[in-house]
């Protein structure tokens, strides 16, 4: 039976490129998962965007000396060429700057207010006398009330992760021009948070199916006590609110860019032509997974869930698989101090697949994980290259050379054959499993582990110099070789899309490997290969100093 399955991946903020954190703590993970799903034959939708608005699209602008809009229409166009170049599949990756997710948030903020789930009230915001106007979020910097960081802003701590009210900050400062705020009153909009508390916490514990990490922090923030929060801004980049009377406020920005998972359900439906075929990833027999970094995960666990239980009629998460954090050569990777490596860069001097194989293999699951350049260079030479290319390669060259370009014809075979291909199922099944439970790391070492075995097979077996005593026996030992590598194509799919379709085509089957399914395939004897090349190609060791010395250097 064919399963349905959302996707919602977080929204990156169109404010300055894409970096290797942004790939490994969202955006890789539900590629592999989409692809997996798909793969099988089940329904995926799989949907994300830029996220437009906010202050730190404002900020970056004013830094530039452009518009809003210019820096936000520069990175989408970039988000989208690294998609495509990186294989990420997204079935829709809009922008939340369209007419459609305006009008979706707006329904949204109009139906929760009329519910009573947002109400009006005059709050104290911080006003730059300087300036001459309000400090919103990012605006306003001081140091944390929770855990004492001095670099916390006005919606949020980075190193607690907490989200704040701007009152609470210790020593508050106008972050352009470093001046104390003073405080005047302003009318917004609060979401009413401590309605759901119970709802929440009722949910919350019935999802023991979710990752310990995002279980934990999720319950540790309802129980420390839910306080409604603010969803409307000073700020005039942004959606504007629906109401007569409140000229110069916006949506805030995370209240509206959670909405865009359902717009995005919307957009796709209308440009299929069909409206209402959104319903069907949102109501009824659906799972939803929401891919987010670890400093996301409150807004996914429970304010999306409450907006969504007050909006009611539409499905709540049924999983957020958030991952930890990538460090980059044992740092805290930092934007602002360039210590990060930036994927339009990666992307212009190197393949996709040696990424996606280094962030999958090393991916920062369940704890924090390291990226270093030499580690990156070595898995590509010794496992990559060495491990699985090699494999695909010494024995797809003599076949094609030595069995007239065709799948040999095996023999009977023996126990040691009959165990590989045992094996590579087993194997096949286990990654089966732990795929569908998003244990990417573990279900690409299964995969490699059988690229192992069947090197020791053919270490053994020797197809290369039996064959002049005995090609029988060569043609057999390399039939299940081959037939392993068929299993190889598939199961290493979600995470290698480029090689393993390249693989899939040297083998002789057409189209595309993606619709030949997920299930073991092996090519009849006699299939006709095409001429192969090599999957991977070496790095030179010297690329690591040339690499990391790029680290750290800001450019202004
Ligand atoms: N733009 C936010 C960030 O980069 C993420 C938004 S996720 C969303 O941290 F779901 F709210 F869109
Ligand atoms: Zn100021």
């Amino acid at each position: 039976m064919s399963e349905r399955i959302f996707i919602g991946v977080a929204w990156p903020y169109a404010d300055g490129p894409l970096h290797l954190g942004h790939i490994a703590g969202a955006y890789l993970p539900p590629d592999i998962f989409a692809r997996y799903h798909r793969a099988k034959g089940n329904e995926v939708l799989m949907v994300s965007g830029s996220d437009m608005h906010g202050t730190p699209i404002t900020i970056k602008a004013e830094h530039e000396g452009k518009t809003p809009g210019e820096i936000v229409t520069q990175y989408h166009q970039q988000f989208l060429a690294s998609w495509q170049k990186l294989g990420i599949s997204f079935d829709l990756f809009t922008n939340t700057g369209t007419a459609n997710h305006a009008e979706v948030s707006c329904d949204i903020f109009l139906t929760l207010l009329d519910k009573g789930y947002i109400y009006k009230a005059s709050v104290s915001q911080p006003f730059c006398p300087v300036c001459q106007r309000f400090l919103p979020d990012r605006y306003i910097e001081g140091t944390c009330p929770y855990c004492n960081s001095s670099g916390a802003r006005g919606d949020q701590c980075d190193d607690c992760g907490k989200p704040i009210n701007a009152v609470e900050l210790i020593n508050p400062r106008c972050r352009s021009c470093g001046a104390a705020p003073q405080f005047k009153d302003s009318e917004h909009f609060y979401l009413k948070l401590t309605a759901f508390r119970d709802r929440l916490l009722d949910w919350v514990k019935q999802q023991t199916h979710w990752r310990q990490n995002v279980l934990n922090f999720t319950m540790r923030y309802l129980e420390g006590g839910l306080k409604d929060r603010a969803i409307t801004r000073d700020i005039d980049w942004g959606i504007p609110l629906p109401l007569d009377g409140f000229e110069g406020k916006c949506l805030y920005v995370w209240f509206e860019a959670v909405i865009g998972y359902l717009s995005a359900a919307k957009e796709w439906a209308k440009s299929s032509g069909d409206d209402e075929k959104w319903r069907s990833f949102w109501q009824g027999e659906v799972k939803s997974y929401y891919f987010v970094g670890k400093d996301n995960i409150i807004f996914h666990t429970i304010i999306w869930p409450a907006m969504l239980m007050g909006y009611d009629g539409l499905n709540l998460p049924y999983d957020v698989p958030a991952n930890e954090f990538l460090t980059i050569e044992g740092k805290r990777l930092s934007t602002s101090r360039n210590w990060a490596v930036w994927l339009p860069d990666y992307l212009s001097r190197y393949d996709p697949d040696p990424l996606r194989y280094l962030l999958s293999i090393n991916m920062p699951e369940t704890s924090d994980t390291d990226f270093s350049w030499r580690e990156f260079i070595r898995r590509n030479n010794d496992e990559l290259v060495a491990t699985y290319g090699n494999l695909v390669h010494r024995v797809l060259t003599f076949t094609y050379r030595s069995f007239n370009a065709c799948v040999p014809v095996p023999g009977q075979l023996d126990n040691h054959s009959q165990a590989l291909l045992s094996s590579a199922s087993d194997i096949f099944n286990t990654m089966d499993n732990l795929l569908y439970h998003c244990h990417f790391k573990e279900a690409i070492r299964s995969a490699m582990s059988l690229a192992q075995e069947t090197n020791r097979y053919l270490d053994e077996k020797s197809p290369w110099k039996v064959i002049k005593q005995d090609r029988q026996a060569s043609a057999t030992a390399l039939y299940v070789a081959i037939s392993v590598l068929s299993c190889l194509k598939t199961a290493l799919y979600p995470f290698l899309p480029f090689s393993s379709q390249k693989l899939h085509e040297f083998l002789g089957f057409k189209g595309s490997v993606e619709d030949d399914g997920w299930k073991l395939h092996f090519p009849p004897p006699g299939q006709k290969l095409l001429p192969p090349e090599p999957l991977f190609s070496k790095l030179d060791e010297e690329l690591v100093d040339e690499e990391t010395s790029r680290l750290g250097h800001v450019h202004y």
